[in-house]
């Protein structure tokens, strides 16, 4: 189904919160802390559909003042090289990846306290992690974030190079 997809060129960013969960994410309701997401569709009628059936499709969507973000970050890839989204699946095992309670900006996994830096490419910067979380291309159109292509890496869930290659 097509619920069952990782995000894909055209998805619009929603929040996958349950108090919010469905609706746009904007600009204003980004910072330092983690917003967690979903990437959504247009159906025929103009509903907005979420892609919330692969787990791996799930979001962390992040704002940080001007000249904070940094390589290996693709910078091309985030609006203005200000608000960046990755993958949000550890790519040690698979368990949501959370803020760093102790160091805002930061992200730390629950499970193995995997660290991520999501201001460099969400490098791995502490704990078993094995790679990168996946940087997610992304653009402003209006009010919207929207995906620009594919996840620029393989993300966890896909571990098998064929399967991600269906979709690049
Ligand atoms: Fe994240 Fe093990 S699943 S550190």
């Amino acid at each position: 189904t097509p619920q069952l997809a990782p995000p894909l060129a055209g998805d619009i960013i929603v929040h996958s919160d349950p108090s919010r969960y469905g609706e746009p994410v904007k600009v204003s309701d980004l910072s330092e802390q983690l917003v967690r997401a979903w990437p959504a569709f247009k159906d025929e009628g103009g509903k907005l559909v979420v892609r919330d059936q692969d787990p791996t499709s799930v979001l962390a969507v992040y704002r940080f003042p001007k000249g904070q973000i940094v390589e290996p970050t693709n910078l091309e890839a985030t609006i203005d090289g200000e608000i960046v989204a990755y993958g949000d699946r550890c790519t040690h095992a698979g368990c949501n990846v959370e803020d760093n309670k102790q160091q805002p900006g930061l992200m730390n996994c629950p499970c193995h306290s995997g660290q991520y830096d999501p201001k460099q490419g969400c490098k791995v910067i502490g704990g078993p992690p094995p790679h990168p979380l996946p940087q997610l291309p992304i653009k402003l159109e209006g009010e919207q974030l929207v995906v620009t292509g594919f996840f620029m890496s393989v993300p966890y869930g896909y571990s098998k190079e064929e399967d991600w290659k269906r979709y690049t």
